[in-house]
């Protein structure tokens, strides 16, 4: 059996973008707290961090998104080397096609940054009134922050596109969201109950 250390070996040595340890961390206390049952994951990269979560709360049901081939076996592969398949269902596809009719408790979206809007529209209607949606890499390694250290024009409008994404959670009524100094930067979204 693997552990988890070397899984963040391999994500490092392989330049596997993986969530970071604080990041990760404030995840799983928030699922064991929040008693996250069902948990949508976009983007599972090699499994990391659906592994972690499954561990967290081993009632957790979790379903994760990955487009890239390479990185959806070596995820299979990991979640089999933890015997999670039972808690870990993994698709291989691209999240803004994928579509499911099941209600979650917690959607993490952790995929391509320029896409979250995106995401966050598909899914919304799948989160259960009460339940979360978390957001990683929201100050994208401090250039959120500060833009002006930006030198490439490809990054200046990622940044851009992430500052967007934020403004669209701050005005959004249905959701309350709080942005938190944690990892890469992490917006927790929480869906109000209808009244
Ligand atoms: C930051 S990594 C995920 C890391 C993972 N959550 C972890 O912490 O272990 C982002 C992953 O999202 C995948 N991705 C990006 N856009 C996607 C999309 N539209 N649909 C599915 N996967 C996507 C990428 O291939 C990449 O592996």
């Amino acid at each position: 059996m693997k552990t988890i250390k070397e899984l963040e070996d391999y994500a490092q040595e392989n330049r596997i973008p993986i969530m970071q340890q604080e990041g990760m961390d404030f995840l799983c206390t928030f699922i064991a707290e929040h008693d996250c049952k069902n948990i949508l994951e976009i983007g599972s990269a090699i499994g990391y961090s659906a592994i972690r979560t499954a561990l967290a709360n081993p009632q957790s049901k979790i379903i994760t998104l990955e487009r890239d081939e390479e990185r959806y076996r070596m995820a299979i592969e990991n979640i089999h080397d933890f015997h999670l398949e039972d808690q870990i269902e993994i698709h291989l596809c691209d999240a803004l096609e994928y579509t499911t009719e099941e209600m979650f408790d917690l959607i993490f979206i952790d995929a391509a940054k320029a896409q979250y809007i995106k995401f966050f529209e598909r899914y919304e209607h799948n989160l259960k009134p009460g339940g979360h949606i978390i957001s990683d890499n929201l100050e994208f390694h401090g250039y959120v922050e500060h833009p002006e250290t930006v030198i490439s024009r490809n990054l200046r409008q990622l940044v851009k596109k992430i500052k967007k994404y934020i403004v669209y959670l701050e005005a959004k009524d249905s959701f309350e969201t709080i942005f938190l100094k944690i990892g890469d930067g992490v917006a927790v979204s929480h869906k109000k109950s209808q009244k």
